[in-house]
């Protein structure tokens, strides 16, 4: 009996802190003030005080995708489009990154022109003059790309599976399908890449089901973190009248990824401040968040650099110091892509290690 009993049991889930529960997405008042202290507590148990200072840097916006939640997508004429030059980000980021910032994230809308004349470039001399991490986000891109990306110096690739439910998925016309998002996240994985990803939670008609798939997916990916935004309504896209997401569950999200996966980067987003006007940000570094975002655009492309509204939330330096030491936190000295490198997953000698030595065979 005791056997059979025994022989029911999945022993390899057993040290594994499952997905979150509807209870913990729901939480509100003093459930939820002791969900956001579990995961921040589980947060300095790995991280001690320290959040990581990224700089952001939109390098285009020009996007051949169309996703219907997105200000960037190729039908939306009302943007103008640029490209920002390499030479001018380069000047940027090697003359004005600020001292807090260890790494850089290049980010555009999916523009495979600007990710060979802007990104490679840039990433280049950034190499070159600075112990900067780099990061990119910068969409699906072919193999060759991605490979010079990373032959060129950087190491961490941030693409976002936005939602785990594939009708919704392709209703959404987010990029591809979630099947092809899902297998370059495996293939990122498997050349080598520290990959991070992303959903969005409150996308018009998800459901509680939807937002929990998305735990069960991104804990089925060879991820090192990923983020949770609140679908704020883009001004010129379809869903402009839709209803913002609700910071209060995107939050209980941040904690229970948190309390599901404590070795991950989990980033406090800025779209938090606009669900969430004036303290938003600071609830998210509550939860557990470590990884913060300056962003350093030049206010020319910043403009049109449109993911949601054209009044954005700008993160400043001055800012994002003050959140971070409201929250009782400090800035890590370690860049992010130092820590991905120092820090294998869940033990393993090297990342992927088995994917790595696979890709290398093919
Ligand atoms: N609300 C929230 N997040 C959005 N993104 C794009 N549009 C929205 C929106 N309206 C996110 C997506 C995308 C990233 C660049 O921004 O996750 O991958």
């Amino acid at each position: 009996m005791l056997r059979w009993r025994l022989s029911g049991i999945n022993f390899s889930r057993m040290n594994e802190p499952g997905v979150p529960t509807p209870a913990m997405l729901r939480s509100r008042g003093r459930d939820q003030a002791k969900l956001h202290e579990r995961a921040a507590n589980a947060a300095r148990a790995k991280f001690g005080d320290r959040v990581f200072v990224r700089a952001v840097v939109e390098i285009s916006n020009f996007c051949r995708e169309d996703c219907r939640y997105c200000g960037m997508r190729r039908s939306n004429r009302a943007l103008t489009r640029l490209r920002a030059r390499a030479e001018q980000l380069t000047e940027l980021l090697l003359q004005h990154t600020p001292a807090s910032v260890t790494d850089v994230n290049l980010q555009a809308g999916e523009d495979p022109v600007a990710a060979r004349e802007v990104a490679l470039p840039l990433i280049r001399a950034l190499r070159k003059e600075t112990d900067l991490g780099i990061s990119v986000c910068l969409g699906t891109l072919d193999p060759a790309l991605f490979a010079a990306l990373k032959d060129a110096g950087a190491t961490v690739n941030i693409l976002k599976f936005e939602m785990a439910d594939a009708e919704n998925y392709s209703q959404f016309s987010a990029p591809g399908t979630l099947a092809e998002r899902t297998e370059t996240i495996r293939y990122l994985a498997a050349t080598g890449w520290h990959v991070s990803s992303g959903f969005i939670e409150g996308l018009p008609g998800q459901t509680e089901e939807d937002l929990l798939a998305n735990f069960s997916l991104a804990r089925s990916l060879p991820l090192r973190g990923c983020s949770v935004s609140p679908f704020i309504p883009g001004e010129e896209t379809p869903l402009a009248d839709a209803r913002t997401g609700e910071a209060e569950v995107t939050l209980n999200c941040m904690a229970a990824l948190r309390l599901m996966r404590p070795d991950w980067v989990i980033p406090a987003v800025s779209a938090l401040n606009l669900a969430q006007p004036g303290s938003g940000y600071a609830r998210g570094l509550g939860t557990g968040a470590n990884l913060v975002t300056i962003n350093l655009t030049p206010p020319e492309v910043r403009k049109d650099y449109l993911l949601y509204k054209r009044d954005r939330f700008i993160m400043t330096e001055e800012r994002i110091l003050d959140e971070i030491a409201r929250a009782g936190l400090t800035p890590s000295r370690q860049s992010l892509a130092e820590y991905y490198k120092s820090n294998p997953v869940n033990g393993a000698k090297a990342p992927h290690a088995e994917q790595r030595a696979e890709a290398a065979r093919t």
